[in-house]
Parts: structure tokens; sequence; C-alpha cells
């Protein structure tokens, strides 16, 4: 057998190349199919080997018995072409393109009914058809099981028999209504051909239209970590083998394979088309060329043996199998680059209509929200710089004499929330019509309270409360006649007749004080 040995790129250069090809080449991302058995000739056992512990003598049937040709097993040490072309271990059954493939096949022990030959895969493998290649007569019954949880648990893939009801009476022998029926196949188990005979089992009948190919049900059928063939039955053309009549008639009648493929290629969930590798990482550099490896190098944002989850930061979007549009894409969350982490949340995606769910983690910068899109309480952003500026939340710095809320403001704008009478961004100002902002004032600031007959306006000085009077006024409020005028709001000039004033030098001016306040009731 000759083996090549190709080096293993480093999975740090795999991971750069990955960033920059968002789809696969073709946009299919289908990896290769190949044969499982390639290069795993360590993950194959078989419960009964000919000729495991010594050499062991099994004859092939003649037509007569005198006919009988018996030889020598002895699987010790492993098949060599010049010197143990008697081994006939489980690994022989790999395909090889060796000119002497035909001279190296499994055998079993004489007799045993019941053998297993059991395949162990690294990782999830998607599986597409077995075929075996018998030797020796194809088993009366048999059957062929896969476990998806390294051989914790298995399942029955489908039974084999030439007579299905008296083998295995509880299972249907009718064709299946759907892919995932289990049934007993009775095409496969006659006692024609002797030698070269097949064994097939096809994952996915293509009888049956697959809707959504990654349909749980299908996918439950198509995956797998282990598969197990059970061979239940010998072929025994009518001997039983515990019949006396003849000398040993057990030896004739055994398993013998030439050849088992389990075709199959990584499984990716639709999001890779190539595979490298399960332990690529842990110094394993040399792999077989043909081999099939289950570590996907996966394609749209997706991460994971299989693909089966989204890359790290790429949760704005659920996972989902397929890969075929980029719905089906891991999208990049969004923090405005203020965190590199991020979950999905199915919540937040619904209530988005689809549009968003990622969450970010942990928004550094004083930020807070799914996506660090607001600056935190008591901070705002600042309306001069960018949503992704690390620098852009900036204090509310409400003034405590005009603000509520201890000085929270609006995340966005900044306004703070404001006393009654009280406006501006800090609720520092008071409104137009009140003065004077006081903390201890409830609503922040006084009215004005202009006596309209005498002012200009409603509005008054913001400190001291002085309204705009108009001439001769006079007055905080503007509800008095100014010095020498009197009858507010009239405001006539104080015109005392000369006479009088003569009299009265100091009474007239007194006169008019006293009828100017008087006008004032
Ligand atoms: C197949 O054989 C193994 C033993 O080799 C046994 O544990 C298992 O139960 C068998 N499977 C079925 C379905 O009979
Ligand atoms: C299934 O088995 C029954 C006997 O148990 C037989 O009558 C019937 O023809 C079989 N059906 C098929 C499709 O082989």
């Amino acid at each position: 057998m000759i083996f090549i040995f190709i080096i293993f790129f480093p999975l740090a250069q795999l991971q750069h190349t990955q960033d920059h090809q968002d789809r696969c080449p073709g946009g299919s991302c289908s990896p290769q199919l190949g044969d499982l058995l390639v290069g795993r000739a360590a993950h194959i056992s078989a419960s009964s080997t000919c000729g495991l512990d010594g050499p062991e003598k099994y004859c092939i049937i003649g037509y007569l018995e005198e006919g009988q040709k018996c030889f020598i097993c002895d699987s010790r040490l492993p098949y060599d072409r010049y010197s143990n072309t008697n081994s006939h271990r489980i690994s022989n059954i790999i395909t090889t393109f060796d000119p002497d493939r035909k001279m190296k096949w499994w055998q079993s022990e004489n007799g045993v009914h019941q053998v297993s030959i059991r395949l162990d895969l690294e990782t999830v493998f998607q599986f597409s058809h077995l075929v075996l290649t018998f030797k020796s007569f194809r088993p009366a019954a048999m059957l062929v099981e896969r476990s998806k949880d390294f051989g914790q648990t298995w399942k029955v893939f489908r039974y084999f028999a030439e007579d299905c009801s008296l083998n295995f009476p509880s299972v249907s022998n009718e064709t299946a209504d759907s892919a995932d029926d289990i049934i007993c196949d009775s095409r496969y188990s006659g006692s024609e051909p002797s030698t070269g005979g097949e064994v097939v089992l096809k994952a996915l009948d293509p009888v049956y239209e697959i809707e959504n190919p990654y349909a749980p049900n299908i996918q439950d059928l198509i995956t797998l970590t282990n598969i197990r063939v059970n061979f239940t039955r010998l072929f025994t053309l009518g001997d039983t083998l515990l019949s006396r009549r003849r000398r040993n008639p057990q030896d004739k009648y055994y398993y013998a394979l030439y050849n088992m493929v389990v075709q199959g290629s990584c499984f990716c969930n639709g999001h890779a088309n190539r595979c490298t590798p399960v332990d690529g990482g842990r110094g394993d550099v040399f792999t077989q060329v043909g081999m099939v490896h289950g570590h996907c190098v996966c394609q749209h944002n997706t991460a994971g043996e299989n693909c089966e989850r989204c890359q790290d930061f790429h949760h704005d979007t659920p996972w989902r199998p397929g890969g075929g549009d980029a719905a089906d894409f891991c999208r990049r969350c969004n923090c405005h680059g203020h965190s590199d982490m991020c979950y999905f949340d199915a919540t937040r995606y619904e209530a988005t209509g689809g549009v968003s769910g990622g969450v970010c983690d942990n928004c550094r910068h004083d930020r807070t929200g799914p996506q660090c899109e607001r600056c935190r309480p008591f901070l705002y952003q600042d309306p001069q710089r960018t949503a992704d500026d690390p620098h852009a939340c900036i204090p509310c710095d409400c003034d405590p004499a005009g603000s509520l809320g201890d000085g929270l403001c609006d995340a966005l704008s900044g306004q703070c929330i404001c006393k009654q009478n009280v406006e501006g961004r800090r609720c520092s100002r008071c409104k137009p019509g009140f003065f004077n902002l006081r903390q201890d004032d409830a609503a922040g600031c006084k009215a004005c309270d202009c006596d309209p007959r005498g002012s200009v306006s409603e509005v008054c000085d913001q400190v001291r409360g002085q309204c705009a009077c108009r001439s001769k006024v006079t007055g905080r409020r503007c509800d008095q006649c100014q010095a020498g005028f009197w009858g507010f709001p009239f405001c006539r000039p104080c015109e005392c007749n000369r006479l009088e004033a003569d009299r009265w030098v100091h009474g007239s001016l007194f006169m008019c004080e006293q009828m100017r306040k008087e006008s004032d009731y």
C-alpha cells in the first residue's frame, strides 16, 4: 500500500482565508464524498476474526463433498502480499487500489453466527451509503445500525434477510412509506452469488422526495459517529452446524468480506465545502490522501467542528443550517465598537421583526443598550461626536435648582427633566414669564405676574423679576406711575397750579403723590 503524506496547513492560516470568502465557491457548500474507512484502519473492529490467536483451518464448499478445499488462516500479523497472505484481519476490507486486492479479505471464525463489524469515527459525519462485497455467501440475516453519540445509543438503519418474517418477525417487510421508516430488505440475502455478492444500504432512498434536507428527521438519518454491521445468521445451505453426520461441517460456514465502503463526507450543516483533520491543531500533521476528514472549514460566519453554531460575535441572526442564501448566514453583531462579545436573544429578534437579535455584552465607554447604542444613565451622547466615538458620552450636568430626577437626562438629547417653570437642556433657565430660579421652589421659578395695564410684555427679568414697563410706569410689576405722574394706569403729569404751589410749596407735590397713591386703588 502506498501512503502519500501531505502537510496540513496551520489552522491560523485557514482562519485567515476564511474571513475573506463568505460563500463556498460556486455557491454550493457540499463537502466531497469519500470512503470514511480510508485512513481509519485503527478505528474498525470485528468481534470475530479467523486465526487471530494462531492458525485455523477453514474450507470452501465444493459441489461434491469430496471436492471441498481447505486452507489455513493466520491473522496474528497483518496482511503482507509477500510474507503473510493468510492474514484476514478486519483492516483488509478497506478499499485500496493495490493489484492484489482480490487476495485480501476479512474472515470471521468458523461457525459463529453473531458477528459484528464496527467503525468508530472521531466526530459526526454525514453518511451516504454502505456497500459490502462478500467473498463468502452473504449472510442469511443481518442488520446495520448507527450511533450519533459515539456508541452510547444505537439505532437500526435497516434489516436484511432472505426470510424477513422468520429472522425479524417484528420488522415490516413492506416498502417504506417515508425516508425514516425501518424495514427489512430481502433483496440482498439470497444464496446467489456464492461469492462477490453485495449488500447495499443507502441513507436516503432517492425514491423519497426530500423537501428539506435539514429537517431533523433527515439529519437524524444521515449523520452518525459510529456504524455497526451485525451479521446474525450464516447461510448454511441446509446444513445444521451441530450435525454429526459430517466431520466439522461448520468449517465451511463463516463470513468473509473483500471490501466495505462507507461512503460519506464531513458534516457541515451546509456551511462548508472543505474539511480538515479533527485533531489538526494537536500535532497530527500528516494525513492520508483520500481520507475524509471531519473538521469543517466553516463559511458564512459559522464555527464548530460541524459548523453547528455561529462564530463568536456573529449572533445578530440565529444559527440555521443550510447556507443556501444569505439569510442562513450568521451576521455580525453591531456594538458600535464598544464591545467584542454578544449573544443571540430570540425575544429581541422577534421584537425587531427578524432584523436584529444580537445583544452586546459588557459595553465599554460608559455605554449600554443591546448594541451599546446609548450612554449610561446620567450621561448623554455628545452631539459633536459619532456613536462609535469612545469619548462620546458626556455628563448630563443638570442644574440641581431647576431639574428633577436627581440629574438624569435623555441619553440622546441630553435633556434634563425640568421643574414646571424651568427650561433649557440643563434646566438652568426660568421659562419666559418666570423668574428667580431656586432649588427650594418646587416649580423652580415664580411667575413674573406683570401688570398687563402697565407692562409691554408678560416677560420679566430672569433674576430680579423686573417687568418691562410702559412709559411713566414703574414698579417690579409695572403697576405704579413714576414720580410726577398720577392716576395709574393713565399716569398723567401732576399739573399743580402756580398759586397753590406758592401756597403749598411742598404741599402740591405731596397732594400729587397722594392722588397717585389713591389712584392705585
Ligand atoms: C449488534 O451486536 C452487538 C454486539 O456485537 C449487540 O450489542 C447489539 O445489541 C446488536 N444489535 C442489535 C440490533 O441486535
Ligand atoms: C411480507 O411477509 C408476508 C408474510 O409474513 C408475505 O405474505 C408478504 O408477501 C411479504 N411482503 C413483501 C413485500 O415481501
